[in-house]
Formats: C-alpha cells, sequence, structure tokens
C-alpha cells in the first residue's frame, strides 16, 4: 500500500536543526529555525510560564476534554490581544475564537474553512512568504497566487509593485499579510501602507488573511497589531491566525488561536459552527496546557506583567543584534552596506546571499542558515559575533 513513496528531503526550515546538531565544529552557528535563543544560545521556558505551570500542576483537577474551541481564557487573551480589548469587532460580538494546534494548526484551519466556504477562493501570497505558508494552504486545496513583495536588490519592501498587483484581487480571493516581522524577510508594511491596503481591500473586496507569529517582537504588542486592527476597523470580513510558541516562548505546546470576523454576530456564529465542525474532523480538539498558561498568564496581573518584560527584554535584545552585527559586517569590508538589517524588524532578515554562498557557509564555517539566506538574528550572541560576520565576509568575496 504504502511500500511506492518514496523518501523526501527534510524541511527545509525544521531539517536545519538536524544538520547543525550533527555538526561536531565546536565553532559552529544556529541562525536556521525561528526560535528565540539567550546569549548563551539557549531557548529557556519564561519565567512566567514556568511560574504559570507551577500553578496548574497545583491546581489541575482532570484531563477530561476541553470545549470544542479549547480553553475559554486563552481565546480571549488571543482576540483582546490582537484586536485591543475594547476593539468594536469584540464588543460587537462580530469575532469567533478557536484555539487551535499552534500558528500553523490556524492557518490549516483557515484554509480549510476557506475551501469549505469557497472552493474558486484564491490566496495571494507575498514573494517570498514563509515556506510552509505554500503546504498548509494547498493541502487544503485552495490556488495560490503571488504579488511581489520584497525587493532583494534594494532590500526594501516593493510597495508599488505589490499594490499593483493586489489590484487583481477580487471578491473571491484572499491576500495573505504577515502583521508583523514579515517571515523571512524582516521588512514590515508601515502604517500609511496599511491604510493604503485597508482601502484597496474595501475597493476590491477581496478579504485579508493576516498571519500574526510574532506580536511583540516587532515594535510592541500594540504597534505589531496596528495592521489587524485598521483591518479589522474598516471591513466586514478578516481572518487572522495567531501564535504563542514565540511570544510566549510556547513553541513545543502548539497554542495558536484562530479568529474569523463577519459582518455580524448572527454570521460570526454561524462562521464559528462550521470552523468547530471541520476542526472536529481534521484533530477533534487542541492540547489544552499551552493554552491553559496562556490563559493563567494573560489573566493574573503579576504574571502578565512578569511575560511584557520578558518579551520587552526578547524584542530589545534582537534589536540590539541587529545593530551590532551591523556594525561588525560594515567594519570589516565596503563592497556592500548592511544597514538594512537594522532596518528590519522581528527574527528574520535576509542577507542577500546566493545558495552557493550560503552552502560555502555551512560547509566551511558550520554556520547555518536556510537556502535563501533567511538568519535568524536571535541566533547571534557576544560568543559567535566576530566569527560570524569574519565568515560572512569571507564568502563575499
Ligand atoms: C521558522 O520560520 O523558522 C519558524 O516559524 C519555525 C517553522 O516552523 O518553520
Amino acid at each position: 500500500m504504502l511500500d511506492h513513496l518514496p523518501q523526501l528531503q527534510p524541511d527545509p526550515i525544521l531539517g536545519l536543526s538536524a544538520a547543525y546538531q550533527n555538526d561536531t565544529n565546536p565553532k559552529k552557528v544556529d541562525l536556521g529555525v525561528g526560535v528565540y535563543k539567550t546569549e548563551a544560545g539557549d531557548t529557556p521556558v519564561l519565567q512566567c510560564v514556568a511560574e504559570a505551570e507551577a500553578q496548574l500542576l497545583q491546581t489541575q483537577t482532570s484531563k477530561s476534554y476541553t470545549p470544542p474551541a479549547g480553553i475559554t481564557g486563552a481565546n480571549r487573551a488571543a482576540a483582546e490581544l490582537a484586536f485591543g480589548r475594547e476593539h468594536q469587532a469584540l464588543t460587537d460580538k462580530r469575532v469567533g475564537t478557536v484555539q487551535t494546534p499552534g500558528g500553523c494548526g490556524a492557518l490549516r484551519l483557515a484554509a480549510e474553512l476557506i475551501a469549505h466556504a469557497n472552493p474558486d477562493a484564491t490566496i495571494w501570497v507575498s514573494t517570498p512568504t514563509w515556506a510552509n505558508h505554500v503546504p498548509l494552504l494547498t493541502s487544503a486545496g485552495l490556488r495560490l497566487k503571488e504579488y511581489p513583495y520584497y525587493n532583494f536588490a534594494e532590500h526594501r519592501i516593493d510597495f508599488d509593485a505589490m499594490m499593483e498587483t493586489l489590484q487583481q484581487a477580487g471578491e473571491n480571493d484572499l491576500v495573505l499579510l504577515h502583521a508583523c516581522c514579515h517571515n523571512p524577510s524582516g521588512a514590515d508594511l508601515s502604517q500609511s501602507q496599511w491604510q493604503a491596503v485597508a482601502e484597496l481591500a474595501s475597493k476590491q473586496g477581496f478579504t485579508p488573511f493576516i498571519d500574526m507569529a510574532y506580536q511583540g517582537f516587532g515594535q510592541g504588542i500594540d504597534q505589531d497589531a496596528y495592521g489587524v486592527r485598521l483591518l479589522a476597523d474598516t471591513l466586514p470580513e478578516l481572518v487572522l491566525a495567531t501564535s504563542f510558541s514565540k511570544n510566549l516562548g510556547l513553541y513545543r505546546e502548539r497554542a495558536g488561536s484562530l479568529s474569523v470576523v463577519s459582518a455580524n454576530a448572527t454570521q460570526a456564529q454561524a462562521v464559528l459552527s462550521q470552523t468547530l465542525s471541520i476542526a472536529r474532523g481534521l484533530y477533534s480538539m487542541p492540547p489544552s496546557h499551552g493554552a491553559s498558561i496562556v490563559d493563567l498568564v494573560y489573566h493574573t496581573p503579576e504574571l502578565r506583567s512578569q511575560w511584557k518584560s520578558e518579551l520587552t527584554g526578547m524584542r530589545e535584545r534582537i534589536a540590539g543584534l541587529r545593530e551590532q552585527l551591523v556594525g561588525e559586517l560594515n567594519a570589516r569590508q565596503d563592497k556592500q552596506r548592511f544597514d538594512f538589517i537594522a532596518r528590519e524588524a522581528g527574527m528574520f532578515s535576509f542577507l542577500g546571499l546566493s545558495v552557493a554562498q550560503v552552502t560555502r557557509l555551512k560547509n566551511e564555517f558550520s554556520v547555518y542558515m536556510t537556502d535563501n539566506s533567511r538568519i535568524n538574528v536571535a541566533g547571534v550572541n557576544a560568543h559567535n559575533l566576530a566569527y560570524l560576520a569574519d565568515a560572512i565576509v569571507k564568502v563575499l568575496d
């Protein structure tokens, strides 16, 4: 039955971790998978999370099933963080939120919901976009089209080309937008660009589908949600996938959510019922541990303020690393300026290298990044910075 299936190559992002682990070079540098790292290169459990887990261990009395939509308090947390507590769409009960197995679960569930509602729907994705968007969306049978986003030669968003292409998107289309910390480029829309996208969506009738996996890693929790809130203010419908993998460091606990904004409260209930029915057919209900942590941290004032300060620490450390990396790279050569890295935000930026240069970095210097030269800036630290800058400059030759 299955014996004709061929061996596949490792995942282009997750596969880097195994290659890095197997590398015996003591100077090896991991800039691959997008996980936050400390100066010591660890990805620790946040203190607010450890505290919440200790409390859960004391208070949890059952492992019985959660409700189909997951942990109610976690869904409230996700929706309030994304839209803002007093957002009209929330008070009008136009938002249905379900907990999902991570941000990937939210994206896939959304794709299934969209395909169910409109099998002819097309999703427009940015060029480039996160590699895993493609299988997550196409597995549900949706057609993808691309809109230009990042100009590799000039290290900036090509907004004019993006807007021109999106003139082709209409009522059967959704446009996938990264709320903040664009993965893989780190280049985010400005507020005025979000406003222009909102106007275009209104005029053309397409539905924004927003992936917000890094809220709090760009400029701050509220600033990073600017686009989500603006689009929810001005449009009747919006699809939003969120994740607590990065901003609460809950990666393996798979704590995410899917929120759908509908034109009115009645329709929101109908969409929610359809979403839950699809989830029942996929995985029945989401895991509870991560979401219980989210609920407890968000609704306990001391834990919530501890979380905000830990999140600020992660964001500011990455911003500082961006500056340091630019300084080290610019100081070593005058062929190429790397200032753009400091203008970008979140975990990722492109170095702007060819596949051949990336391969040299891996084979000659044990420096790991995805083939498109995306680096996880959080993997840089005081111990590897000089070695890394030397290695990058050597492959520029
Ligand atoms: C990444 O882009 O590296 C992360 O989002 C991890 C993943 O699942 O790809």
